[in-house]
């Protein structure tokens, strides 16, 4: 059983659905009700229903520190969440707050100093480095803002790759079968055998969405990926991976600047000097801007 040590309650069940709790006036906004380190789930279940074994992504107390000029400066400071299955959730906070940093000790490319990350039931600091590969590799997806997309290989290939990666044989017809499935989900499948390079950089983010969908993961992350996109193609990316939330029961975790993009999500949560300080439940665009500037007064 996984047990978090700083959640609180929400005063007067004040983890509203319309992000009371941080958008609150004045300094009460990042009050004790607000300040916070649990996600709430949706649909008015109980906060403890998400600090279950079965939640996507659980982190317990994470730190991580770094030394630097000889002493130890912790890019995450005691860090405590947990995202249900079937979640969007936005990470928000300025250059250097510790967003990255979150994102890879969530994901299994970094080990946290102190404290626990499980995926599902699996806690990622009881597995060998080999066992942690192969759990990035079978059930976590990736999308970063470099798409890192193989240049030499097609776009179903590219698509296809953490399969193969995993052993799947490249001539099993299955593998280009469920390439192209998820190809088609992003409205790519009549280009599954062009070069990425034929494509544009809106193209291209989606083939590495697929790529991210093809193994089906249990956690979804995505480090600005939108950040490079205009308007209308990051749309269709949030589109996508709302889609993938709402239709597949997909949980993706998507670290961006953009407000707009963090209006798409289910939860938007901030994070300042490696701390959560605050969330926002089914966050609009103007009040996580003014959030925002918020965190940049503090
Ligand atoms: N390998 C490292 N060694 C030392 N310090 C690090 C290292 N990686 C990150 N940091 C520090 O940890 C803090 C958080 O960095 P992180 O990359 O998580 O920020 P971020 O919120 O993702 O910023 P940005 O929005 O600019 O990408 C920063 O102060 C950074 O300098
Ligand atoms: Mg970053």
């Amino acid at each position: 059983m996984v047990r978090l040590r700083t959640v609180k309650r929400a005063a007067g069940g004040g983890a509203g659905r319309h992000g009371a709790d941080v958008s609150a006036g004045g300094a009460a906004g990042y009050g004790e009700a607000s300040v916070h380190g649990a996600v709430a789930p949706r649909g008015g279940a109980r906060y403890e229903d998400a600090f279950a074994p079965e939640a996507a992504l659980t982190l317990d107390g994470v730190t991580r520190s770094y030394r630097r000029g000889g002493r130890s400066v912790n890019a995450l400071d005691g860090v405590s969440l947990a995202v249900p299955r079937g979640r969007f959730l936005a990470v928000m906070g300025r250059s250097g707050s510790g967003k990255s940093t979150f994102l890879q000790c969530s994901a299994g490319l970094d080990r946290p100093t102190s404290g626990t990350v499980h995926i599902g039931g699996t806690d990622l600091a009881k597995l060998s480095e080999a066992g942690l590969t192969r759990l990035r590799r079978d059930r976590i997806g990736f999308i970063f803002q470099a798409l890192n997309l193989v240049p030499s290989l097609s776009v179903a290939e590219n698509t296809a790759l953490p399969l193969l990666l995993a052993g799947a044989r490249p001539d099993d017809p299955s593998v280009r079968e469920r390439a192209l499935r998820v190809l088609d989900s992003v409205g790519l499948r009549g280009r599954a055998d062009d070069a990425p390079s034929e494509l544009s950089g809106g193209q291209q983010q989606r083939v590495a969405i697929a790529r991210a969908l093809v193994t089906n993961p249990a956690v979804i992350f995505g480090d600005e990926p939108t950040g490079a996109l205009d308007p209308a193609t990051a749309t269709d990316v949030l589109t996508l991976l709302r889609d993938a939330v709402d239709k597949e029961g997909h949980t993706v975790v998507m670290v961006t600047h953009d407000p707009v993009a963090a209006s798409w999500t289910d939860e938007a949560i901030f994070i300042e000097d490696g701390r959560i300080v605050g969330r926002l439940d089914h966050p609009d665009p103007d009040t996580v801007a003014r959030t925002m500037a918020r965190l940049g007064e503090r």
